[in-house]
């Protein structure tokens, strides 16, 4: 069993159902990309694991430990880290007020965290004292996913990081995140920028309609004649 998953996932709003079965998976010190269409249930599909969406039927499990049934809240004690697509840093706190803020949960000396956040981003070391708001799009995300660092995650789940941001930007922040990888943290990420994404993935699954329509390495992925037709643009 893989370190978190989700498994045949099936449940949505209140409405018809958004997830129709699908299941994502991740290993510590690897990467997971989710990619597909608009509307797919990607995003959705994050939030069942974090446990913002009743599931019908499915599990998420962590660490051998079946976690479905406990708030988000508990979740994150347990180790999953967070980045949403939208809202996803406090724009009228400064840059360490958002560090602290991410640590909400930790009883414990949060300084070596921040420490390794600004290691990491150093241009949030520079940007410190100044409003989130303030900062470009970049920097921003920078924040977001340190701030999902400071409850030291053994998961970090990024609803596409890289979204707004210029193409060498892109690079940057997939640069900072492989870094992350490397420490032992498992990673899921949804992304937008399906070619760049699935060149550093280990796993890749394409969704459609909240069922897994392509599963594979990054590399099978992008090596495959149909996923490259429907949805890398040929
Ligand atoms: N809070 C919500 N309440 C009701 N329906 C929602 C909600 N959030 C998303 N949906 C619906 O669920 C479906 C899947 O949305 P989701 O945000 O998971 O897609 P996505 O794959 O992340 O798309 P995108 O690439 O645009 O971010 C869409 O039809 C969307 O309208
Ligand atoms: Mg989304």
């Amino acid at each position: 069993m893989s370190y978190l998953a989700g498994v045949d996932l099936v449940g949505g709003y209140g409405g018809a159902d958004i997830l129709n079965g699908c299941t994502i998976a991740v290993e510590r010190g690897q990467i997971a990309v989710i990619v597909g269409p608009n509307g797919a249930g990607k995003s959705t599909a994050m939030k069942a694991m974090l446990g913002l969406l009743q599931l019908r039927t499915g599990q998420v499990v962590l660490d051998g430990e079946d976690i479905t049934a406990l708030s988000p809240q508990a979740r994150v004690a347990k180790g999953i880290g967070f980045v949403p697509q939208t809202s996803n840093i406090f724009t009228g706190m400064t840059v360490e007020e958002n560090l602290q803020m991410g640590a909400y949960l930790r009883t414990d000396d949060i300084t070596p965290t921040i420490e390794q956040c600004y290691e990491l981003f150093p241009i949030l070391r520079d940007k410190r004292k100044q409003a989130a708001g303030e900062l470009s799009g970049g920097q921003r995300q920078q924040v977001a996913v340190a701030r999902a660092m400071m409850t030291e995650p053994s998961v970090l789940m990024l609803d596409e990081p890289t979204a707004g941001v210029s193409p060498i930007v892109m690079d940057e922040l997939f640069d900072r995140i492989i870094e992350v990888g490397r420490t032992g943290v498992a990673i899921v990420m949804v992304e937008q920028n399906a070619r760049q994404a699935l060149q550093i993935a280990d796993q890749a699954y394409v969704l459609v309609s909240g069922e897994n329509r392509h599963t594979g390495s990054g590399e099978e992925l992008l090596a495959d004649a149909n996923v490259r037709k429907s949805f890398l643009g040929g």
